[in-house]
């Protein structure tokens, strides 16, 4: 196992990923537990950038997301789906970009300091959907599509792909 915690601030966006990614399969060889690979992915990708909240929401019924491994600040417990920017992607099952926090109607402010997030969306080896991905950042408009690239594909470990 590859016991670091990388730090790819400065690193070019794209790069990072796939430095991440490489990182991210390494340390999960041999690992098939989703709760384990779940806080070690909130664990890698919160370090590697330096977010504000790093983590995941289950799906535990049909219609309701519960928070799972994280780092970051207490986050809300449970969210409905269709509510704020993780509610949004898990019932739309797309990954969400969300420039401006305060613009987004509905988001749900957990942490005061988040202006700008990312959620994306989790699927298991059958398709289903089983989280989504939620990360803030303190700075306004610190995603884009190279981050909505990258984290797909270190998501891709829970589909097996
Ligand atoms: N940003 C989320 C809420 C969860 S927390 O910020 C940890 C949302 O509006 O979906």
């Amino acid at each position: 196992m590859s016991e670091v915690t990388l730090d790819l601030r400065g690193v070019e966006t794209s790069r990072a990923y796939a430095e991440l990614d490489g990182h991210v399969r390494a340390v999960l060889e041999g690992i098939t537990d989703p709760i384990t690979a779940m806080a070690t992915v909130s664990c890698l990708v919160h370090h590697a950038f330096g977010h504000l909240w790093t983590g995941f929401y289950r799906v535990v019924e049909p219609r309701l997301l519960r928070v799972g491994p994280y780092q970051g600040t207490l986050g809300c417990l449970e969210i409905p789906f269709g509510k704020g920017v993780c509610g949004t992607a898990a019932a739309e099952a797309r990954t969400v970009i969300v420039p401006d926090v305060a613009a987004f109607p509905g988001h749900i402010s957990c942490d005061g300091r988040s202006r700008s997030e990312v959620v994306v969306p989790v699927r298991d080896r059958q398709g289903a959907l089983i989280a989504v991905f939620d990360v803030d950042s303190e700075r306004p408009n610190a995603f884009d599509e190279r981050d909505q690239l990258g984290l797909e594909r270190i998501l891709g470990w829970f589909t097996g792909h």
